[in-house]
């Protein structure tokens, strides 16, 4: 039976990337004879446009439908006049918490031919290979009460709150122990027990679920230090786990030390191993419409999308690929996990060949717009 994609470009730069990745999917269709179906839907600003939300409830019943989605990026400064409640984002907050998506895996791993592009000395990120595994479905992103309330005085309060059950701790800290057993085995997890409650107990749970890992080596950091660590030392890290709102940050901080955020892609996945499939940045509407954005993110959320939810025998539960989520490398052999090993090499490829845009440009390089980088990739994609 055909595997059923949802593409969901949304706005800014969103649509552009879409289409170089819709390329590359079609070359690997080709390449590898994968029966993959593609529909098509609004999400974030251009979903507000043209429904009036920033996802309607058809689009999230093709959601639900879907082996996988894959995303391209929401916002932009046309709807920031919307109320909190219909924004661009909470189209994607909403697909991330009706599916379940709680385990956003967010690589960091420098493709060498970039270490000059990195805002870090290269010796400090050469062999840099991070997995943040962030979870996505609670915290203080979706905690409740929520609001802005007048006081007493008429002085307006806003408030949110930061709360996580210990199951959601629990499930969370289960997939970043089992990738990290698959990878250098090291654990760091990263909270501000010394002042917040709620990740007091994150730091209680995750020490409980270590007994069933004594192959893991644990560590813990509060979030301060690690935003530190990140740009002082990164290579220290191997898997790092930590909740919603810290997770944003620090993946952005070592996106960074990549070269470029333009270059990373993410998987969001739910336990029925269906997932969304991301590029870390965002709409960058300043560059959108100009031929000038980077489609490798994108290109390469495509690539995870197809060794996690698409080829057979991946599951969360079992554990199995999700950890290599930041290695290029994968000894699974059905199509679909063929497919994403070969458009990881072509990404590679294409960077070998001196080819960039804008954002990982370097002296003496062949600089490209982003349909040209697209088809680069399938170039190389197709050439063997
Ligand atoms: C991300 C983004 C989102 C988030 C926004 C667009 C809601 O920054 O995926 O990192 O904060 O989670
Ligand atoms: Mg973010």
């Amino acid at each position: 039976m055909s595997k059923q994609i949802l593409c969901l470009p949304g706005d800014g730069i969103g649509p552009e990337i879409m289409a170089e990745a819709l390329k590359v999917l079609d070359a690997a269709k080709q390449r590898f004879g994968l029966d993959i179906d593609v529909s098509h839907g609004l999400v974030g600003g251009a979903a507000i446009d043209h429904d009036g939300v920033p996802l309607s409830d058809e689009t999230l019943e093709l959601a639900r439908h879907s082996d996988a989605i894959l995303f391209g990026a929401v916002g932009g400064p046309k709807w920031d006049d919307q109320p909190m409640a219909n924004r661009p984002e909470k189209g994607l907050l909403k697909l991330r918490s009706e599916l379940d998506l709680f385990a956003n895996l967010r690589p960091a791993m420098l493709f060498p031919q970039l270490a000059g592009a990195s805002s870090l000395k290269p010796k400090l990120v050469a062999g840099l290979d991070i997995l943040i595994v962030r979870e996505l479905t609670g915290g203080i992103y979706f905690g409740e009460p929520r609001g802005v309330r007048t006081l007493g005085n008429g002085e307006r309060e806003g408030y949110n709150t930061y709360v996580y059950r210990e199951s959601e701790i629990r499930r969370i800290a289960k997939v970043a122990f089992e990738a990290a057993r698959k990878r250098g085995g090291r654990l760091c997890s990263v909270d501000k027990s010394n002042v917040l409650e709620v990740t007091g107990l994150w730091r209680e749970v995750v020490v409980e679920e270590s007994a069933g890992y004594n192959d893991v080596e644990l560590s813990h950091m509060y979030v301060d230090n690690a935003a530190m660590q990140l740009v002082r030392a990164p290579k220290q890290f191997d898997v790092m786990v930590t909740g919603n709102m810290f997770g944003d940050i620090l993946s952005d901080c070592a996106a960074m030390l990549t070269g470029s955020i333009g270059m990373l892609p993410s998987a969001s996945l739910n336990e029925r191993h269906q997932g969304m499939y991301e590029p870390v940045h965002g709409s960058a509407p300043d560059i959108a419409g100009k031929n000038k954005a980077n489609p490798l993110a994108q290109i390469l959320s495509l690539a995870m999308l197809l060794r996690f939810s698409l080829a057979e025998g991946s599951s969360l539960a079992e554990g199995s690929s999700l950890a290599e989520g930041s290695s290029l490398a994968n000894s699974s052999s059905t199509g679909a996990s063929k497919a994403a090993d070969a458009i990881e090499k072509a990404v590679s490829d294409v960077l070998d060949k001196g080819y960039r845009t804008a954002d990982i440009a370097s002296e003496g390089c062949q600089l490209m717009g982003t349909a040209e980088m697209g088809d680069a990739v399938v170039n190389s994609l197709l050439s063997v």
